[in-house]
């Protein structure tokens, strides 16, 4: 494993965290015995199997069996390397992590997205500099005053303007030695067409830095301030940026919506702003995308199981085709959604300035839940006449059938019905046909992965490095009985030496160890072994140890014992006295019967 980062560093790091922060700005957790539980980031889920524990400094999740430390949920939470996850610790709890550690060689390798973070946080830097220079971003902050936007909401979310010209970033970059290459990669720049340099890819725009709950700087979004096209113009896809995931404001939004239980999706960058001007400042956007699983994730994350996401939007039209498309992500995460349209010509901005934020929030209390609101649509659209209920169920059949639970389905169903005063059965049928066509289409599953499933010989090995782990005092034990030589997972047996290796730090040792371990099936197992109540005693332990002792002889002994034969057959003198010798060898050290 490379590492860029001493270990003693590694290891004050560790000292200095704590799993329960660091998890709980992705997933709302509840304390619960010696554990804290909460719902899975990593799968959709309604009853928490996600369990983190203080005292081993792990989590483990015992629906989707991943696991492991404070950095492997970074690695898998933010798709970081072992030493950005380290790095994105230590920034939490202020531990410099001085580049001067690194060998010349080891700050080459320092990892792309590391360096693309610096490069947007410095480019954020410049923006915003830019923007409140009294000459320089005159025009572009009178325009933000001129959107009622303050000072205060301008420095809390790092607004910022770009110049008016080719090279104004690449200017200031090109002073601070970075290479246009790198800037390129963070989609700040653009290569020119007749292959000679570089040129600004934003330009006399006002900009919004969007970054992840961790304030690291994603990308950017930019508004053009006069009627021009694009209106919004967005960083490209890079390592780092990904429309389909981030929610500009997350930054702030977070704490508010796990305070409040709630959160709210609005349309735009400047309606999260007007949002958090009057207060809600649990406010999110998606960047001009429809919403994604892993959005529905991140919201999970943000409001927990009990929350509720409300889904704000200008007009009637875009909140039927969010709400049509959102249905089934919202089913399958499980999470509450409602829907609300603001009054025709406002938007949350003009609306708050308007009514006021209680009026905002009395407004969103009444709002549908999102197959209720797509039934009102339809039924606002078609009328109850008889014509009218025929397209109203032609309109909403696929969006229930599109919901997996057949209990929450059937209750759509009945209410439908209800509504509509038709025959429920008759109702239940024809859904049942719409989802048939839907199941032929081959629509994704939730992700949940099966078991874990093992052949019955590691399963014992499996025993054995649990018992290791939570019961250390057998270790001495296993390594006089030479009992790892024997194991035939050869990962499970290396992971048995790193355990024996270590040394008595008790509390620390699986924590320690789940570093160490690259492959992410075997580190899921170790965390599970390690979050799952002990439930080993000596007697236990000596008995499973005598079930893998006695299977192994048998199995080395039969193996020898074939091998010799087919030596034999084949008249190979040479080697049936090696082999036998070997077996004389085994047996003496009791690693086979004689
Ligand atoms: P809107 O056109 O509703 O913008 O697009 P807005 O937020 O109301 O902007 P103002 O008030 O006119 O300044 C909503 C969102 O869609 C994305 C942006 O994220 C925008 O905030 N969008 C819109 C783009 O990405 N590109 C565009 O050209 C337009
Ligand atoms: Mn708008």
């Amino acid at each position: 494993m490379v590492r860029s980062i001493p270990d003693d560093t590694i290891q004050r790091i560790k000292n200095a965290a704590n799993i329960v922060d660091v998890i709980s700005e992705y997933v709302v957790l509840k304390k619960a015995g010696r554990n804290h539980l909460g719902l899975c980031p990593f799968h959709a889920e309604k009853t928490p199997s996600f369990t983190v524990s203080p005292e081993k400094q792990m989590f483990y999740c015992f629906g989707c069996h991943v696991g492991g430390n404070v950095f492997s949920f970074l690695m898998q939470k933010e798709g970081l390397s072992f030493p950005d996850a380290v790095r994105a610790v230590a920034g939490k709890y202020g531990i410099e992590v001085p580049d001067d550690q690194l060998t010349p060689a080891q700050k080459i390798q320092a990892s792309e997205k590391e360096k693309l973070f610096r490069i947007n946080e410095m480019a954020m830097h410049f923006f915003h500099a830019n923007l409140t220079d009294a000459q320089k971003g005159a025009k572009a902050m009178s325009y933000l005053i001129g959107r009622g936007m303050t000072r205060k909401i301008i420095t809390g979310y790092q607004l910022g303007y770009a110049p008016p010209r080719w090279d104004g970033l690449l200017n200031y970059f090109s002073g601070k030695n970075v290479p246009a290459t790198l800037l390129e990669k963070a989609g700040l720049v653009i290569p020119r067409k007749d292959g000679n340099g570089y040129y600004d890819r934003f330009r006399d725009r006002v900009l919004f830095p969007i970054m992840n709950v961790n304030q690291q700087v994603l990308g950017f979004g930019g508004r053009i301030m006069t009627d021009e096209k694009p209106k919004y113009l967005n960083s490209p896809e890079t390592p780092i940026f990904n429309k389909g995931r981030g929610l500009y404001g997350i930054q702030k939004a977070n704490q508010a919506a796990r305070a409040s239980g709630r959160v709210f999706v609005v349309e735009g960058y400047f309606d999260v702003l007007a949002m958090h001007l009057y207060g809600l400042e649990n406010s999110v956007a998606t960047l001009g995308t429809a919403l994604t699983p892993e959005h529905v994730q991140a919201l999970k994350g943000m409001v927990g199981q009990e929350g509720r996401v409300y889904l704000v939007f200008d007009s009637d039209q875009a909140g039927i085709k969010a709400a049509q498309r959102s249905v089934p992500i919202f089913e399958e995460g499980f999470l509450d959604a409602r829907v609300i349209v603001l009054p025709t010509g406002h938007d949350p901005d003009t609306f708050l300035r308007e009514f006021g934020p209680d009026d905002f929030l009395k407004f969103a209390d009444n709002g549908l839940g999102m197959v209720q609101f797509l039934m009102e649509a339809a039924i606002k659209r078609h009328g109850l006449t008889l014509e009218g209920k025929i397209r109203v169920i032609n309109d909403v059949q696929e969006v229930l059938a599109s919901v997996q639970d057949a209990v929450v389905r059937t209750l759509y169903i009945k209410q439908l019905s209800e509504r509509l005063d038709i025959d429920e059965t008759a109702l239940l049928e024809k859904i049942r046909q719409a989802a048939g066509k839907l199941q032929g289409s081959g629509r994704s599953q939730t992700n949940v992965r099966p078991g874990v499933s093992m052949p019955e010989a590691s399963r014992l090995e499996l025993q054995i490095i649990g018992m290791m782990l939570c019961y250390p005092p057998m270790i001495s034990e296993i390594i006089g009985r030479n009992l790892l030589d024997a194991f035939e997972d050869a990962k499970l047996k290396l992971i048995g030496q790193m355990i024996a290796n270590q040394g008595n730090i008790e509390q620390e040792r699986t924590s320690n160890l789940v570093s160490a371990i690259e492959d992410p099936h075997y580190r899921n197992l170790v965390a599970q072994l390690a979050m799952t109540e002990c439930r080993w005693d000596r007697q236990g332990c000596e008995r499973v140890l005598a079930q893998f002792e006695s299977r192994s002889k048998r199995r080395i002994t039969q193996d020898l014992q074939r091998k010799i034969e087919l030596a034999e057959k084949n008249n190979d003198r040479e080697l049936v006295e090696t082999l036998l010798m070997e077996k004389q060898r085994q047996a003496a050290r009791g690693l086979i019967n004689s």
